[in-house]
């Protein structure tokens, strides 16, 4: 038996004025989607901000139903309406965030497992890692990709 260590990096920001410019541009974006959200069963609001490679920001938050499964999370309504419009343009990076009454949450938000699924099929779609950027009162994370929520990821290449 052998042993493998997966290492994951994680840069984290104790607000947003140190990130990047694009990337505290996106993270408001992000902020100001999540408070248009519908999420009245959960009164959870989470939005996302998308940057394509050409240059467009596209932006979703959750969509919940009385049918609570037929809801979406914001990370996939953001990137499906991206990928559905834009479908030449790359996904360079997501800024997501989340808020409960009105209040940036104060633990960073992480996407789903059904979200890290979608990311990971978006970046072997455009052969490109997507930065994504986890919004939080207490820290902001980023990653280069999304391996780092999703290590041993379900793809094409085992169809
Ligand atoms: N939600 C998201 O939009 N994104 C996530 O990454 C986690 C959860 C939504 C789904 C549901 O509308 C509400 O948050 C509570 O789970």
């Amino acid at each position: 038996m052998k042993t493998r260590e997966i290492k994951i990096v994680v840069h984290e920001f104790e607000n947003r004025s140190e990130l990047a410019e694009d990337d505290q541009l996106l993270l408001t974006e992000a902020r100001k989607i999540t408070a248009l959200a519908y999420a009245p069963y959960s009164g959870f609001h989470v939005g996302a901000a998308v940057l394509l490679a050409n240059g467009m920001i596209l932006k979703g938050n959750n969509q919940e139903n009385a049918a609570y499964p037929s809801g979406l999370c914001a990370e996939r309504v953001a990137l499906f309406y991206a990928n559905a419009n834009y479908p030449d343009s790359a996904v360079k990076a997501i800024a997501i965030s989340a808020a409960k009454n009105g209040v940036l949450v104060n633990e960073t938000v992480k996407p789903c497992g059904s979200c890290r699924q979608v990311l990971a099929e978006t970046e072997v779609r455009y052969k490109t890692p997507i930065r994504i950027i986890l919004d939080g009162q207490a820290s902001i994370l980023v990653l280069q990709g999304s391996e780092g929520l999703l290590p041993l990821s379900f793809s094409k290449q085992a169809l």
